[in-house]
């Protein structure tokens, strides 16, 4: 299957072999893609991130540190990627943090400013800061960006709190991105991706009693899974959606659909 076949670009977001990013980035391979991949810095998240992208059978990537709260960094990576590669097709990101502290029902009226300014810089305005320094290479020939959300940006999903705040945020800020980058042929989308068992997931308080309703509410009976989001992704950044942008997908097995 060769939907991407010539495709090159970067994802940020492999922590593990769990993470979204890791499923993200098989399936665009597996259709024929080139990636570039980004690591949280230190030498164990580094590690972790190679092993798992060695797992894709990816032996010798092209890896930088990232933290995408330093605007240096990401000078760095975005400048370091242009020297390498010609063109940018796709920009997959993602990347979530918020202290785990105040992911816990009854705490959202406690958290301090400076723990609900990082989830937003973090979770929502990386995506600006990734698109602006993208937008030179991937205008060349056109491309999509990517990112992950979740149903707690429209509904209140108890313990998930500043996170939810920062996913409505990823959303809207998909739509303008989407309307000021569409005339140099770039499109930008979220999924809004069902409970998977990550790091991430792990730190928001109750989010495993999220995993086990599903099996009872969603439509599909069940969770969904990496492949199935990443599948989801192949489509967004093939042609097959070339008319697809300032949208968001969910990919959760129906479970948003479903009130009391
Ligand atoms: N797992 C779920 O149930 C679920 C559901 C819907 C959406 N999502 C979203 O999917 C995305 C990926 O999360 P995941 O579940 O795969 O978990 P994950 O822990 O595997 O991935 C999160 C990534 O964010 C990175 N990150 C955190 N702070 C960073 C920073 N300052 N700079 C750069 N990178 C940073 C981590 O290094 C990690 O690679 C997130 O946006 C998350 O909110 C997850």
């Amino acid at each position: 299957m060769d939907l991407l076949s010539g495709k090159k670009g970067l994802v940020v977001g492999v922590a593990n072999e769990r993470s979204y990013a890791w499923h993200i980035a098989g399936a665009l391979i597996e259709h024929g893609a080139t990636c570039a991949f980004t690591h949280m810095p230190g030498e164990k998240h580094e590690r972790r991130a190679r092993r798992a992208i060695g797992e894709l059978g990816v032996s010798d990537p092209w890896l930088k540190p990232l933290d995408a709260g330093s605007d240096d960094q990401m000078d760095a990576v975005f400048s370091a990627y242009a020297e390498s590669f010609d063109r940018m097709d796709f920009l997959i990101h993602s990347i979530a943090y918020a202290e785990r502290e105040w992911l816990v029902p009854g705490k959202f009226v406690e958290i301090p400013r400076q723990a609900f300014l990082n989830a937003i810089d973090i979770s929502a305005y990386s995506l600006v800061g990734m698109a602006r320094r993208a937008k030179p290479i991937m205008s060349r020939t056109g491309g999509s960006i990517l990112s992950m959300s979740y149903y707690g940006s429209q509904k209140v999903v108890l313990g998930y709190n500043v996170m939810g705040v920062a996913k409505a945020c990823l959303e809207c800020t998909t739509r303008y991105l989407a309307s000021e980058l569409g005339e140099y042929g770039i499109r930008v989308n979220t999924i809004s991706g069902g409970y998977l068992r990550t790091l991430s997931a792990a730190a928001v308080g109750g989010a495993e009693g999220i995993g086990d309703a599903n099996h009872h509410r969603a439509p599909l009976r069940r969770n969904v899974e990496g492949g199935e989001v990443g599948r989801t992704a192949v489509y967004l950044v093939s042609d097959l959606s070339s008319g697809v942008t300032g949208g968001n997908i969910f990919v959760d097995c129906g479970a948003n659909t479903i009130g009391i």
